[in-house]
């Protein structure tokens, strides 16, 4: 699907070719251990932790978006920690976004630490350090949740000059949002929890490169840890996979909408989205991305206002994760984020614009 569009590239992404009889997308296949030739034994499928075609149908897919060869796992923080384990030694130092997903800095700074690897965080706008003496530097961008967004290309670069391998978190803009593996970076690892698969009713990860050295490390390390996803979970994630595009361009225009919304009140503060002209992020996002995500973060001052924002709203659910179908909202400080008590990252979902433009601005003027 080399030069169509991402409309045409999510529906067909991963699909085998056609077979008169068979469904377009074959059905998950739900199997431990598989039938063995009594004489030659093992063929292409025999225990469901190393093989299971459903997942590999799947990891094609997402592999044609992101550019590279996929691993797929039981959720984003199995096959992020799967990249740190199966690729840093003790000794090593690992560069970790300060304003990344949270979990992933926790585990640098205890599970890492205590194997004798040192972490560095530097907040994803930098400034950048020198990565002398750095294995591996894991950029997340945009960073969740306060959007700010790095320069991969610069920064893959510097990386490269100092021997330092490069993953980037590619969660919040997907594959259809940015591909890091054509910005320079020797890695992709994500989230599919969110956008991805879109439905909130899935947890997915994976692992993205061209370099075979490391995939093939990262496969053994999946064999041998058992953290891979279920037949049915891979089924669900590449059915919702088709209509990535689709719900990508309404979440950013419901995004768009609402950042104009709020840019023109006074009681919201610190209200960040790439996309806009005046945010901070914007001409590094213009010149890397492909489209931008429809999660905004604002600060509505107290916890108590955020409260009441979401119990008069009548659309947005209070909710963690983001990338759904529906618009959600997420008190981050509430988890334990460094951020202020009023901060709120809002994740737009594919319900009408104007709905969701009403509904927020009665919500706000309820609060
Ligand atoms: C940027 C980012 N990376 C990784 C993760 C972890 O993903 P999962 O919850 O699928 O383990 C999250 C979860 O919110 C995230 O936001």
């Amino acid at each position: 699907m080399t030069g169509k569009g991402d409309g045409t590239r999510v529906v067909h992404a991963g699909l085998p070719a056609p077979v008169p009889g068979q469904p377009f997308l074959p059905g998950p296949v739900l199997a431990a251990p598989y039938h063995l030739d009594p004489v030659d034994g093992p063929a292409e499928n025999g225990y469901g932790r190393p093989d299971n075609p459903t997942r590999r149908a799947l990891e094609a897919a997402i592999g044609e978006l992101e550019g590279g060869t996929v691993r797929a796992f039981a959720s984003g923080q199995a096959a992020i920690t799967a990249l740190l384990l199966s690729v840093l030694r003790s000794g090593d130092t690992v560069a970790v976004p300060s304003d990344g997903y949270f979990t992933v800095r926790a585990f640098a700074e205890g599970a890492l630490r205590d194997l004798g690897v040192k972490t560095v965080l530097v907040p994803t706008a930098g400034p950048y350090p020198s990565f002398e003496g750095v294995r591996l530097v894991l950029l997340e961008t945009p960073a969740n949740p306060g959007l700010d967004v790095c320069d991969v290309r610069a920064v893959s670069a510097a990386a490269h000059a100092a021997g330092a391998l490069v993953a980037v978190d590619n969660t919040t803009a997907t594959p259809l949002g940015q591909r890091p593996l054509e910005l320079g970076a020797d890695l992709v690892v994500a989230s599919g929890t969110k956008a991805l698969t879109g439905h909130s009713d899935v947890l997915l990860g994976y692992v993205a490169t061209q370099d075979e050295a490391l995939i093939e490390r990262v496969t053994t390390w999946r064999a041998q840890t058992g953290g891979i996803p279920g037949g049915f979970d891979c089924w669900l994630a590449h059915r919702s996979l088709a209509t990535l595009d689709l719900r990508l361009a309404r979440q950013s225009a419901n995004a768009a909408a609402v950042a104009e919304l709020l840019s023109g009140r006074a009681d919201v503060t610190g209200l960040r989205w790439p996309g806009l002209a005046s945010d901070a992020s914007y001409e590094v996002a213009r010149s890397q991305m492909r489209r931008i995500p429809g999660i905004v973060s604002f600060d509505l001052g107290s916890a108590e206002r955020v409260a009441r924002f979401l119990t008069t709203s009548e659309l947005v659910f209070a909710a963690t994760s983001f990338g759904g179908l529906h618009t959600t909202a997420d008190r981050r400080a509430q988890w334990g984020d460094d951020t202020p008590p009023g901060f709120v990252r809002l994740s737009c979902g594919i319900e009408d614009t104007a709905d969701v433009i009403a509904d927020l601005t009665a919500a706000l003027d309820g609060a």
